[in-house]
């Protein structure tokens, strides 16, 4: 790929990038906004926002991110398992995976449910592993970005400075 595209391809992933992590930061937000609601109501009108801005927002950055790690495997000399950092990059997304479906997702779904049949109260959250699963998100997320800029264990190419 041309340094041009290159540039390109980095400016895209920086940003996909910056959407799914503000992304998450915003769903911990309203998660923390749905579990101090005071009645049924405050909690049916915030609850159901949370899988829909996984929807409309983590999803779409998600696999467009997964497309542009396609792409840098196939198509640059980043490649898949050149570089170890980049090995990594690619077990923590498929490590997420997991932690946004039947993580939060699905214990924001089971929520909902409780809610909807047994009504709310303070103790409707007892057990719930969902802001477990969120806090995980946002951990493995700001450790992907970091080993994104530092690229540690990276082999130095010939005639390369840093
Ligand atoms: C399939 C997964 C991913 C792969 C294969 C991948 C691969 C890469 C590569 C090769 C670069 C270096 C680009 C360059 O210097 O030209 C990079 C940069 C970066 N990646 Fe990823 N990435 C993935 C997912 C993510 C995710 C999920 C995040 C954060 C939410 C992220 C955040 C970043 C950031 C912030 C940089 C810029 C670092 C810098 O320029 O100093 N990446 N990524």
């Amino acid at each position: 790929m041309k340094v041009k595209s290159l540039k390109w391809l980095r400016i895209l992933h920086i940003m996909s990038a910056a959407i799914w992590f503000g992304g998450t930061i915003c769903i911990l937000a309203v998660a923390l906004m749905c579990f101090s609601s005071s009645s049924e109501a405050a909690f049916l009108i915030t609850a159901p926002l949370i899988p829909e801005l996984y929807r409309r927002v983590i999803l779409p950055a998600a696999l467009f991110i997964i497309l542009q790690g396609l792409i840098y495997g196939f198509f640059t000399n980043w490649g898949f398992i050149k570089h170890k950092w980049v090995t990594a990059k690619w077990i923590f997304t498929i490590l997420l995976i997991p932690c946004i479906g039947a993580g939060a997702i699905g214990q924001m779904f089971s929520l909902i449910e409780k809610v909807k049949q047994s009504g709310y109260s303070s103790q409707v959250y007892e057990g719930n592993l969902f802001l477990v699963f969120i806090i995980l998100q946002v951990l493995i997320m700001l450790l992907m970005i970091s080993i994104s800029a530092l690229k540690p264990w990276k082999k130095k190419l010939p005639g390369e400075k840093i």
